[in-house]
């Protein structure tokens, strides 16, 4: 079968769970493309190659990290630039997200129905969680733990979808309205980008500038930073700062800096810090894995 996913990943998560997927196909015999769609969106239609690998595959997947209950602008911009497939194609999506919350399940409505339109028809769709990048840094063997299951999930979720199986995440009561509400973080969004500032710690090594999606940071002759109206509020800037100099505007106080090494637990410290990260939500995605993967 041929496969072609695509994703967008503000600070790596998501591209993580995407790589997993392609190696969890190809394991399974399968020929598998994979393609970010950053920069894609930035012209009216998507580059010829991509529309034409979509065209001959006979599964199509989508990934996205979940931004306000919802799926980033710049996924539904892509939903919205494929052309309508000849024939119904069969379509997976994922999601990753840092808070193993039901209500995350409405993230996929709008793409969703995006993607109906163009008669790509989702038949499967996955949740994993991963750790924060913005509200607040989860320990890095929390990070771990999460990494690990999704690494252990996503072999059996690929399997799934490659037998033919329909897996759907559950609907939630009012899960239209409120993911209509929660999409006014999008232009929300766009707004606090133009407040973000760099403090005087910044070594202008230009990390921001040149790694930002939409191309939103530029920096005047002079040296000062300049912030346009496209910003994602994917966090990308703000966590891969090495001298944790970008200010988020309104969100300040919940940036996260710096990648998660997702290393294992060594000491009893380290394995209480994530016990106490532990709340009751995480405890239940954890324990579901667990069990799925027993049964499996
Ligand atoms: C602007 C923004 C909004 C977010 N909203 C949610 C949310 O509604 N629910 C949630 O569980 N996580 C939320 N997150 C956390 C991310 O979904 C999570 O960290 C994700 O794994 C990041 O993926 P990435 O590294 O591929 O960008 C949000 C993150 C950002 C930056």
């Amino acid at each position: 079968m041929k496969i072609v996913i695509c994703y967008f990943s503000g600070t790596g998560n998501t591209q993580r769970v995407a790589q997993q997927f392609s190696e969890s196909f190809a394991q399974l015999g399968n020929e598998v493309q994979t393609f970010s769609i950053e920069g894609m969106t930035l012209c009216k239609s998507l580059p010829d190659d991509i529309l034409k690998q979509i065209a001959d595959c006979d599964l199509f997947g989508i990934g996205y990290p979940v931004y306000a209950f919802n799926a980033p602008p710049i996924a539904l911009q892509f939903a919205k630039r494929l052309p309508r497939s000849v024939s119904a194609k069969r379509t997976f999506v994922f999601n990753t997200s840092g808070e193993p919350l039901k209500l995350n399940n409405i993230s996929s409505l709008k793409l969703r129905a995006l993607l109906k339109r163009k008669r790509f028809v989702v038949s499967n769709e996955y949740h994993y969680c991963m750790p924060y990048n913005i509200m607040f840094r989860h320990s890095d063997e929390m990070a771990h733990k999460m990494w690990d299951t999704a690494q252990k999930l996503i072999p059996l979720d690929s399997k799934q979808i490659v037998d033919g199986q329909q897996h759907l995440l559950k609907r939630v009561f009012c899960g239209h309205f409120v993911a209509w509400v929660m999409r006014c973080e999008q232009w929300g969004g766009q707004l606090n980008g133009r407040m973000y500032k760099v403090s005087k710690e910044c070594v202008h090594c230009n990390m921001c500038v040149n790694n930002c999606p939409t191309h939103n940071i530029r920096v005047t002759k002079k040296g000062k930073f300049r912030f346009g109206g496209k910003c994602l509020m994917c966090m990308r800037c703000a966590h891969l700062c090495p001298k944790n100099a970008m200010k988020i505007g309104l969100f300040n106080r919940w940036k996260v800096n710096g990648p998660y090494t997702f290393a294992q637990p060594k000491t009893d410290s380290e394995k209480q810090r994530y016990n106490k990260m532990l709340t009751n939500s995480y405890k239940k995605y954890f324990d579901e894995a667990e069990q799925r993967l027993k049964n499996n």
